[in-house]
């Protein structure tokens, strides 16, 4: 069976990873020769919209998926209309506008920051004395890693942060005063089968992702399954997804949803009985879902320009390093280290550790 995968990053590389030893061979479109996952595979060099290289892609894969949201879905249709690709165009679709997602995500009942769609500098000023203060204004499109974002504390902001997004569509919501950020990852195959991660809780600093760590019988457990058990059975998605969310006392707001693996799951890779690479892979080829169990304390600290002597990190024996083979650039995701024990005292001193050396290194 060979994956054929839109995107040959370090997603795409922990998918591979993931499938070599159910038997599967991976083939990957990426316009950049050095890509990291290249060497997990066969690599077509070339523009995501360069038709010859899709064709190709469609015919030496048996299914296609994809490891980044900004895939424009006229490829999908192209693709699905010879290789079955999963997730579902549907699901890029609504994730890829902010406005749209949010909207999407309301009208299944799923509560979310209040926000509003400004187009103009007039139209945010408009907004604001129903949005209130503090919020953020985020471009529609093509955020990642808190990219395309400012934070608004008055009208005084309001001209410069506009010119900051340089006029792009946008939408501004309200703060959400969260008193933790967690994320729910799940997977649903193609026969309708769904498997549910326990939920991540996550430290963000800059717009990214730091630390995730799994939660042991979360009280907001239920309520998050319920509302990612909504999104998959809507959009009848296929493939491992990712909801992230804000906990306010006791409750959940929606942020966004990534219909892909997701960096709030890494800590799954040996902190479960099955990763969300395998279960992705497994959702996409209509197999039987694996156990998303546990074993026990789990976390992930990514390190971002910069990583730690690789001696140093391993000398923490319960540490296991991720690198993705990418050139060191600022503000850029290198590798992660996932840490699984048993005793929360030991965890917490791993966690301590790590976070320690992440700090050291860190060029953001
Ligand atoms: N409405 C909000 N209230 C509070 N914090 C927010 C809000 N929106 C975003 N953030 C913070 O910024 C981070 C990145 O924003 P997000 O909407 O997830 O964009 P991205 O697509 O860049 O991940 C979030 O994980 C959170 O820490
Ligand atoms: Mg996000």
């Amino acid at each position: 069976m060979v994956i054929g995968i839109l995107g040959a990053g370090q997603l795409a590389r922990m998918l591979a990873l993931a499938g070599k030893p159910l038997g599967l061979k991976f083939i990957f479109l990426d316009p950049t020769p050095a890509s990291c996952a290249a060497d997990l595979g066969k690599h077509l060099i070339g523009d995501y919209t360069d038709k010859a290289l899709l064709t190709q892609l469609a015919e030496e894969s048996d299914i296609i998926t994809y490891e980044f949201e900004n895939v424009p879905v006229e490829i999908i249709d192209f693709l699905n209309a010879n290789t079955p690709v999963y997730p579902p165009a549907k699901a890029l679709f609504i994730g890829q506008d902010r406005i749209t997602e949010k909207t999407f995500l309301q009208d299944l009942g799923i509560a979310t920051a209040s926000f509003s769609a400004v187009s103009s500098l007039e139209e945010l000023q408009q907004a604001m004395p129903d949005i209130g203060y503090p919020a953020i204004l985020k471009t529609r499109r093509l955020g990642y890693d808190g990219k395309g974002q400012v934070v608004l504390s008055s009208d005084q902001d309001l001209a410069e942060a506009w010119q900051a997004v340089k006029s792009a569509p946008c939408v501004v919501e309200g703060f959400v005063p969260f008193d933790r950020e967690i994320s729910i990852i799940a997977s649903r195959s193609v026969s309708g089968e769904i498997v549910y991660y326990p939920l991540s809780e996550n430290e963000h600093h800059k717009g990214i992702l730091r630390l995730a760590k799994n939660t042991q019988n979360d009280p907001l457990q239920a309520q998050a399954e319920n509302y990612i058990n909504t999104i998959l059975t809507a959009l009848d998605y296929v493939g491992t997804i990712a909801l992230e969310l804000f906990a306010v006392d006791n409750n959940i707001i929606a942020n966004e949803f990534a219909p892909r693996v997701h960096n709030s799951g890494h800590w799954t890779i040996e902190g479960s009985e099955t990763s969300q690479f395998e279960n992705h892979l497994r959702a996409i080829m209509d197999m039987p879902l694996g156990s998303t169990h546990s074993l026990g304390y789990a976390a992930m600290q990514n390190f971002i320009g910069n990583v730690p002597a690789s001696n140093q990190l391993l000398s923490l024996s319960q540490v296991h390093l991720h690198l993705y083979d990418k050139a060191a650039r600022k503000g850029r995701k290198l590798a992660h280290a996932t840490i699984r024990t048993d005793t929360l005292k030991n965890f917490t001193d791993l966690i301590d550790s790590l976070t320690e050396l992440a700090k050291q290194s860190d060029d953001s």
